[in-house]
């Protein structure tokens, strides 16, 4: 009994609630998971309020309905360079359009997910608040836009619509949802993203052989007694600690003392320095609101300038490159206490990792495939804060503080005879270990065919001897790899991709799910023009034509990606 959702809206309304009772529409669109939680959770408090709520994915909601929703709630992600997120996109491009009707019945708001480290940040949800606004529509309480750590955020906004739309309704909250409430509560797990579970770790290897550029960690975790369960496709959260050397190298170039109490959390709760910049602080990622407060702390004429209108292209490289010891070497910013300081601070966000197990083929265990992250910059090492913290600091024995992100948006065909079709190069392979234990301990029928690739055979063809029997045992049933630094020329995924395209194209036309993980920026973009190619190549059709057969793909729930 999969809970594979995605393909239906889910729609959650309050049984026989009062006739005054507001009707509340959610609509999300996400990458990861996040929007689909936090919709989830504002769900259940509407209803709590009486209100009837209706719940979907941005992808699934018919826009035609659009005209007779009364308050529409948004909660949605921003996505590389300000775009919207992959099931966000058909809604946003609707909603743009000159079909979007006008809403001035509407009373409306949005919750916007984004990162202030980068350029165009809660992008989408900004686009969305205005166009409502554009089309008629009242807001209901104003957009928020969270950060990373977007907990707090995200809280508060959920607080003022709850007060808003109860100010509308007297209804006390029906004793059905409160019954449906304890059921879902009795099943689900106590800990999540705001309450990390502290899990074991079982095992932790190397997978690359000597002599590999690379390391990349196979990690084995227990979940007993957590009572967390996953599906594969679901990724697991992960809170790091910072590299010990940085903090201590940070705190002896401000000349701060290392045992000296500082708040972690608006709450007031403290904690020595040493131990909140390892667990507490986000040290390696700057943002402009930062360089902006630590501007206002110091009286450094240099970073004064650095924010002077012109010189925005500088203020983004150098945000890119640097971390905070860079940014209180070059400015020196000795002299601001510590304690002030880290008010300036983003909490140390959670890392998502896919899954690479199956919790039916290791049950109360959750498996992870993490390349480590180091390399050279501005005459220093630097180091990926999660990647490194578990290859290096993470021995079997240690804990590790985790929760379960479930992403609807990356699950196995609901009927499994369904063939699919995994790329998955690098760490991107993690997702289809745990496809295919699955498949093996459900022995479902469909045919499966994985194309893997990395640098080198001999050192960095991860899991090899899993792809390998289970080619035997027909779980697996074709397999091509491509290794980029073997030949002369480089190649892909996609190359080995276009020299299949016949028999890619065939599997297409049975009703293939197509599933695609790892680097977004080239890799997955290079293999949509290869799916594109192969359409136009194999079955006569017309750049237009192809694209829109991967984007009924995608509607269909037959393509989906997990990508970063
Ligand atoms: P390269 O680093 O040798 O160029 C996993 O990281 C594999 O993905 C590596 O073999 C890497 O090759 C390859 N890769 C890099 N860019 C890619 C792209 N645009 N498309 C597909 N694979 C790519």
């Amino acid at each position: 009994g999969a809970a594979v959702a995605g393909a239906a809206p889910l729609a959650v309304s309050a049984a026989a609630a009062p006739t005054a009772a507001p009707e509340v529409t959610i609509l999300f669109g996400s990458q990861t998971g996040n929007s689909q939680g936090l919709t989830k959770k504002l769900a259940k408090r509407l209803e709590e309020q009486g209100c009837q709520v209706t719940t979907s994915s941005m992808k699934d909601f018919k826009p035609n309905n659009l005209k007779k929703v009364q308050n529409l709630l948004i909660v949605v992600s921003t996505h590389g360079e300000g775009e919207p997120p992959d099931n966000a996109v058909t809604f946003y491009e609707f909603l743009h359009s000159k079909r979007a009707p006008q809403l001035e019945d509407l009373r409306f708001s949005v919750l916007a997910l984004g990162d202030t480290s980068y350029e165009f940040f809660c992008q989408t949800g900004k686009d969305f608040d205005k166009r409502l606004e554009d089309l008629g529509g009242k807001r209901l309480v104003s957009r928020a836009d969270c950060d990373v750590d977007f907990a707090e955020t995200a809280g508060e906004w959920m607080n003022q619509i709850v007060s808003a739309l109860s100010h509308t309704t007297a209804a006390a909250p029906t004793s059905a949802s409160g019954a449906a409430l304890a059921a879902a509560a009795g099943t689900e797990s106590e800990y999540s993203r705001s309450n990390p579970f502290q899990a074991e770790v079982l095992e932790n290897l190397n997978l690359n052989g000597r002599g590999s550029d690379r390391e990349t960690r196979h990690i084995e975790i227990s979940l007993e007694g957590s009572n967390l369960q996953y599906e594969p496709g679901d990724s697991l959260g992960v809170y790091p600690e910072n590299h010990p050397r940085l903090v201590d190298k940070l705190i002896e170039t401000m000349g701060w003392n290392a045992e000296e109490l500082v708040a972690v959390n608006k709450s007031g709760e403290q904690r020595p320095l040493r131990e909140a910049l390892l667990r507490h602080y986000e040290i390696t990622v700057l943002t402009k609101p930062l360089l902006e407060q630590a501007a206002k702390l110091t009286s450094s004429k240099k970073l004064q300038e650095l924010l002077e209108p012109g010189r925005e292209e500088e203020v983004k490289t150098y945000i890119r490159e640097r971390d905070l010891l860079d940014l209180v070497q070059e400015f020196a910013l000795k002299g601001v206490p510590a304690a002030e300081f880290v008010t300036l601070l983003r909490k140390l966000p959670a890392r998502l990792y896919s899954i690479s197990s199956s919790p039916k083929a290791t049950p109360d265990e959750v498996h992870i495939t993490v390349r480590s992250v180091r390399y050279e910059a501005h005459g220093r090492e630097r180091y990926g804060v999660c990647s490194v913290h578990l290859a290096e600091r993470t021995e079997s024995g240690a804990k590790l503080p985790i929760f379960i992100q479930h992403n609807p948006n990356f699950k196995l065909p609901t009927s499994g005879d369904a063939p699919i079709i995994m790329i998955g190069p690098g760490t991107g392979v993690a997702p289809f270990r745990a496809f295919l234990a699955e498949r093996e301990e459900t022995g479902v029928e469909g045919k499966s065919w994985l194309f893997f690739g990395d640098q080198h055979f001999s050192t960095d063809f991860l899991y090899q001897t899993e792809w390998q029997r289970w080619l035997k045992d027909g779980v697996l049933s074709r397999l091509d790899v491509a290794f980029s630094r073997d030949t002369d020329k480089k190649v892909y995924v996609q190359h080995r991709m276009m020299e299949k395209s016949r028999e890619l194209y065939q599997w297409l036309q049975e009703g293939a799910y197509v599933y695609i993980c790892g680097d977004e920026k080239k890799m997955a973009h290079d293999v949509h023009a290869a799916f594109a190619a192969i359409l136009e190549q194999e079955g006569g059709m017309s750049a237009a034509e192809a694209a829109e057969y991967l984007g009924r793909m995608q509607q269909d729930n037959r393509y989906q990606r997990d990508v970063y």
